[in-house]
């Protein structure tokens, strides 16, 4: 059991993509969280980096005193906020920058310490947020639209790299999926529904790289085979589409995950990231989980996709380690996590 910080009351921030957020600690415990996220991409089809930066700076301090508000406190009583943590990489830089600056103008006009988080290292820790923890080690997936990997915890700060995409991230694929089935963007939340519905042995799509010991991973060839199906059909369901889709891609990720661990003989499996909010992927774990008596941990959804909560609760454990930042800390879009690690099959 991973024991939770008792910091005072920290303040969250994060804003590395499309959603800003802030969140209260008050001793370990969340007391607030406020997400907004910036639908107006979704006629884009994707993030457009100039439009959410500037969504960001308008939308921060309004969430900062949402969040400040329903921990009971209001902007005029800052003074007993006694951290800051802020998400700092990686991510989109503008984004990025609007929370960071924020986080230190406040930092510094309050005198309290700042804290830089690394994005994917707060995921991981999201799984904190929630009343069961894992024990060190644990393998962590973290897939989300930006990324797709397999990450050895050996302990808070201590991370091997043990696979990764090669192209898309799994959320990628969930969201350019959706755009050829004509949903919206992020397409994800809509096939899990869709899924529910559909027939998962409708088509078979391709289980790229799953050679025994390999944990990389590839979701542009399925994205591709489904692109390349629809061209050829003009009768069909979209749940059949959805549900089979999904499950190759639930397939890959749990048969990828559990292999790994029972290969490293790790008892504990977190998934992290907004595509863990996957139901499917969710009841695949635990059903592979129980039948090998492995522990399977997700954060709710709410704490799956971005949110501030994550970056106080990292930035809490990291404070009682002595990790605070200073006011020099920069923006970072791309900041490696870990070393790659092979370990022996
Ligand atoms: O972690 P996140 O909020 O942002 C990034 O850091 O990328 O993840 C967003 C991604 C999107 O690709 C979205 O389609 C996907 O998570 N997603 C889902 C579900 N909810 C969100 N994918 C599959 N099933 C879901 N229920
Ligand atoms: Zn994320």
């Amino acid at each position: 059991m991973i024991a939770l910080p008792k910091t005072g009351v920290l303040l969250g921030i994060e804003s590395s993509c499309d959603e800003t957020s802030a969140a209260v600690l008050r001793n370990g415990e969340l007391a607030s969280v406020v997400v907004s996220s910036q639908f107006f991409h979704e006629r884009f089809g994707g993030v457009v980096p100039e439009l959410a930066s500037r969504a960001h700076v308008r939308a921060i301090l309004p969430i900062v005193r949402a969040a400040l508000n329903q921990a009971a406190l209001s902007i005029d009583e800052m003074d007993s906020v006694d951290a800051i943590a802020v998400t700092h990489a990686p991510g989109l830089m503008g984004s990025l920058l609007a929370g960071l600056n924020f986080a230190k103008g406040l930092a510094l006009g309050l005198g309290v310490p700042l804290i830089g988080v690394h994005h994917i290292e707060a995921h991981i820790f999201s799984v904190l947020l929630e009343e069961h923890h894992p024990d060190f080690p644990f393998i962590a997936l973290i897939v989300s639209g930006g990324h797709t990997m397999l990450v050895l915890v050996n302990d808070i700060g201590h991370y091997e790299l043990l696979g990764e995409t090669l192209d898309d991230a799994a959320g990628e694929a969930f969201d350019k999926v959706g755009k050829l089935l004509g949903m919206g963007y992020p397409a994800g939340p809509e096939i899990d529904k869709l899924a529910r519905t559909g027939d998962p042995h409708f088509i078979r799509f391709p289980r790229a790289m799953m050679e025994e010991g390999n944990s990389d991973f590839s979701f542009s060839g399925i994205k591709t085979s489904v692109s390349n199906w629809l061209k050829k059909h003009s009768e069909y369901s979209i749940s059949d589409i959805a549900a089979s889709f999904q499950r190759a891609v639930v397939d890959v990720l749990v048969t990828k995950t559990i292999n790994v661990a029972e290969s490293l003989e790790v008892r504990d499996i977190v998934s992290a990231g907004g595509v863990s909010a996957n139901s499917e992927l969710r009841e695949r774990f635990q059903k592979e989980c129980s039948r090998r008596t492995m522990r399977f941990f997700a954060p709710r959804p709410l704490f799956s996709t971005d949110n501030a909560a994550m970056i106080a609760m990292l930035g809490a454990l990291k404070l009682t380690r002595g990790q605070a930042s200073d006011l020099s800390l920069t923006a970072m879009p791309r900041k490696p996590l870990a070393e790659r690690t092979i370990h022996p099959a």
